[in-house]
């Protein structure tokens, strides 16, 4: 994920493109290439549009089936990796409903009160042998795995700007603390940093 110097996930457009940057790009493209599948919820796929990755499959996490604005059959000619939808059972119609869906594959999942547990929406992609998962936000999925303590690795992008008014990078209605460790850091000459950190878990004695 970028996020402003303070921690706005959404630049002046009120999306991440205004945040980021060539370089952040290229990185985001290593990350991709590395995975076997992005995951996004559909607050993301609604305002930033998503095609399918060129490398990895797509999966979108949504509890009421609503993926207006998304592009996936602007994807059709780039990329031939799967798409999964994964939704309660009560949003299968909706998505079903949805024009371009048809290349997707609508995986129901454990839901409580139409939203997924994290562990299984986490489970759901391992069962299909999707184990290196990236999830690239937005800050209500993101926030939910963290808060399940689902995330062993957080690759952050900092663009310097301050955005006002803007969302946080992670929204949680739960209070919860984890610390993660520097892995890498690069810096670009505009100032942008990109860290690597990893989740430092107690080690069992
Ligand atoms: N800076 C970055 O790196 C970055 C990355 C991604 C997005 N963004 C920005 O983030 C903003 C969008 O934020 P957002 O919070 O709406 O994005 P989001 O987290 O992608 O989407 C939230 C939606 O995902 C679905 N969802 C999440 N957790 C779920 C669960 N456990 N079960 C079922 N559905 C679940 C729900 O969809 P339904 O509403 O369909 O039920 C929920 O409303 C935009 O401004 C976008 O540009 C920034």
């Amino acid at each position: 994920m970028i996020g402003s110097l303070n921690g706005s996930v959404a630049g002046a457009d009120g999306t991440s493109e205004s945040l980021s940057s060539k370089q952040d790009r290229r990185i985001l493209g290593v990350i991709r290439e590395l995975s076997d599948v992005v995951l996004v919820g559909a607050g993301s796929v609604r305002a930033e549009g998503y095609v399918v990755p060129a490398r990895a499959a797509l999966a979108v996490v949504t509890s009421t089936g609503n993926l207006g604005g998304h592009r996936l059959h602007a994807s059709a000619t780039t990329s031939d990796r799967p798409v999964y939808i994964l939704c309660p059972r009560s949003a299968v119609g909706r998505v079903e409903a949805v024009d371009g869906t048809n290349r997707a594959t609508i995986v129901v999942v454990d839901d409580v009160d139409g939203l997924l547990r994290p562990a299984a929406i986490v489970d759901a992609l391992h069962s299909r042998g999707l184990t290196r998962i990236v999830c690239e936000g937005g800050p209500v999925l993101a926030g939910r795995l963290f808060a399940a303590d689902l995330v062993d690795e957080l690759c952050l992008s900092t663009s310097p700007q301050i955005v006002l008014g803007s969302r946080a990078l992670l929204e949680s209605d739960q209070a919860v603390t984890s610390r993660f460790s520097l892995r890498q850091l690069l810096l670009d000459d505009q100032g942008a940093t990109y860290a690597r950190w990893e989740r430092s878990r107690p080690t069992s004695s």
